[in-house]
C-alpha cells in the first residue's frame, strides 16, 4: 500500500518546502500536485487554446505527458520546472483547475503515481479527494501577509523583480478562487491537523510532522 502523507493549504503556506525536506528525511517520494496543474496550464498558454473550450482542454490533457523526477517536472519530456512559476501561469492555473473534468483526469494520474509507494503529496485537495484514506493529513497555513512576503523573497532570490503589493493581490485572488470553486475547493479535511507556519522554521514543522507520524 505505502504510507501516504497529504499536505494541503493555500499558496505560500510553505507546503513544498516542508514536503521536500520531509521527503528527504523519510526517503519518501515527493509529488507537487500544483506543479502538474501548472505544467498543463503552460501547455494551454503555449498552444493558445481558448480556456472556455472545455473539449479542447480535455483533448490536450489526454495526450499530454506530465512526469516528475528528482524534483523536476517534465511536460511532454521537456523540463519546465522554472517556466511553470511564471506570472501568466499563476493567473490562469486557478481557472483551468476549477474544471471538474480536468481535475478528474489529474486526480487519476496522481493516484497512479502514488500506487504502492511511500509518498508525500501536496496541493489543495490531497486529503479530501486524492487520498481520503491518507495515513496522515496536514493542513499548512500562514497569514496572507507572511505568505506574500515569502513568495516575494522566493522570486527576488532568483534575481527576478517582484513587487510585494502585486503578489499580495494576486495571491488573494488565487486563494479566493481556489477556496470558492464548486469542485474540490481548498478546505481542511475533517481529520487533518492544522499547522500555522507563520512563526515556525521548516525544521520545526518537519519535526512536528515526524512526531505526528508516530511509529509508522
Ligand atoms: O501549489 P501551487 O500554488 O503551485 O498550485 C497552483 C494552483 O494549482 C493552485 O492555485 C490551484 O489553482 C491549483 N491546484 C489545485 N489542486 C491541487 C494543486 C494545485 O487546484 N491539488
Amino acid at each position: 500500500m505505502g504510507y501516504k502523507i497529504a499536505i494541503d493549504g493555500p499558496a505560500g503556506a510553505g507546503k513544498s518546502t516542508v514536503a521536500k525536506s520531509l521527503a528527504e528525511k523519510l526517503k519518501f517520494v515527493y509529488i507537487d500536485s500544483g506543479a502538474m496543474y501548472r505544467a498543463f496550464t503552460l501547455k494551454i498558454i503555449k498552444k493558445k487554446i481558448n480556456v472556455e473550450d472545455k473539449n479542447a482542454l480535455i483533448n490536450v490533457l489526454m495526450t499530454t505527458n506530465i512526469s516528475i523526477a528528482d524534483d523536476r517536472i517534465y511536460l511532454d519530456n521537456v523540463d519546465v520546472t522554472d517556466e511553470i512559476r511564471a506570472r501568466d501561469v499563476d493567473k490562469l492555473v486557478p481557472i483551468i483547475s476549477s474544471i471538474p473534468e480536468i481535475r478528474e483526469i489529474m486526480v487519476n494520474i496522481q493516484k497512479n503515481i502514488a500506487k504502492h509507494k511511500d509518498i508525500i503529496m501536496d496541493g489543495r485537495d490531497i486529503g479530501t479527494v486524492v487520498f481520503p484514506d491518507a495515513n496522515l493529513k496536514i493542513f499548512l497555513t500562514a497569514s496572507i501577509e507572511e505568505r506574500a512576503k515569502r513568495r516575494t523573497k522566493e522570486i527576488r532570490d532568483k534575481g527576478v523583480c517582484a513587487n510585494y503589493e502585486d503578489i499580495l493581490l494576486d495571491m488573494k485572488k488565487r486563494d479566493e478562487m481556489d477556496s470558492n470553486r464548486p469542485v474540490s475547493p481548498l478546505q481542511i479535511a475533517n481529520d487533518a491537523i492544522v499547522i500555522d507556519t507563520t512563526n515556525k522554521t521548516v525544521e520545526e514543522i518537519v519535526n512536528e510532522i515526524i512526531y505526528l507520524m508516530g511509529d509508522h
